[in-house]
């Protein structure tokens, strides 16, 4: 099988509105990873939006974000395509099926997502789909944002999207379908803050009506009471992400990541590391993403 000029390897996984394969590009020689939509998605006027759309995502470059290299629309079978940078690891929310993640690594890795979101809110881009499922954790520890935009993207061919996927990190104005923007992405970063440090996802319910309701009305428990390793002082810095108005949340999610970075530097016992190791650690993670 083959799209554009790529040789399909193997199917790495199948979502509701698309396909993650791996392929060979036989003009570079490398192994890429491709998400393929239906082709309905690129019909008519969409065939534009599609483009569009992904030229935005196309334009951010960021350590922490899955390169996209390539795009196109199929000629043969008109399914439009995304060719990304093939990345060995897993997704956060399988990672999440083992257990919670300490602290100071769950700071560092949303610390990262924060500066990537920022990169990309400066430029007038939300993520809109900010969950575990699409936040890779590499097999070297590093992290990357994937699906930019996709939510966008995938809701061309339909009306109803801001309804669609996984209800538990929907922010409130997304439920009552009033406009979003980069503080919509940081309430989803907050609850997938709160469920890596704890464990348990904020707002839980067994049905969908069950989880709006309390995405709009519940306050979780404190993130100190769910762990009680967690500081208490980390508990407002999940709380202001999950404040309900996104006027009381952190205005932009640099400021997020500020707070984030001196707690990434403790040690599980509270105390900060030597200056010398942070350093070695940045200077480490700087090579790495060069
Ligand atoms: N760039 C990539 N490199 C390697 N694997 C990837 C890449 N992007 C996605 N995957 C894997 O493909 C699977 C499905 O991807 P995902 O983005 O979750 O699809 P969807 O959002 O359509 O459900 C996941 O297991 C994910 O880890
Ligand atoms: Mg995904």
């Amino acid at each position: 099988m083959q799209v554009g000029r790529y040789e399909i390897i193997d199917v790495i996984g199948t979502g509701a509105n698309s396909k993650v394969v791996r392929a060979h590009d036989p003009m570079i020689g490398r192994i890429v990873a491709i998400k393929l939509f239906s082709p309905g998605l690129a019909q008519g006027a969409g065939r534009d939006k599609f483009l569009q759309e992904a030229r935005v995502v196309g334009q951010l470059s960021h350590p922490c974000v899955v390169t996209l290299h390539d795009m196109g629309i199929d000629e043969a079978t008109q399914t439009p395509y995304l060719v990304m940078e093939f990345l060995e690891g897993q997704p956060l929310d399988k990672l999440l099926g083992k257990g919670s993640i300490p602290l100071p690594r769950a700071c560092a890795w949303v610390g990262e997502i924060a500066s990537a979101l920022h990169l990309a809110h400066r430029r007038g881009v939300i993520h809109g789909d900010i969950k575990p499922a699409n936040i890779l954790i590499l097999d070297d520890g590093r992290v990357k944002l994937t699906d930019f935009g996709m939510a966008r993207l995938a809701s061309h061919d339909k009306k109803d999207t801001p309804l669609l996927g996984t209800p538990a990190y929907w922010c409130p104005e997304q439920i009552i379908g009033r406009s979003q923007d980069a503080r919509s992405d940081i309430f989803s970063l907050g609850v997938v803050l709160y469920e890596m440090v704890t464990g348990k996802r904020p707002f839980d319910s067994d049905s969908l009506q069950g989880i709006c309701t309390r995405v709009l009305s519940s306050k979780p428990l404190p993130v100190s009471q769910a762990n009680p390793s967690v500081p208490t002082a980390f508990d407002s810095i999940v709380a202001k992400c999950l404040e309900k108005d996104p006027g009381h949340r952190y205005p932009s999610v640099d400021l997020l990541a500020a707070e984030l970075y001196p707690l990434a530097r403790r040690k599980p016992s509270g105390q900060p590391q030597a200056h010398t190791s942070t350093f070695r650690e940045r200077a480490t993670r700087l090579l790495r993403s060069a």
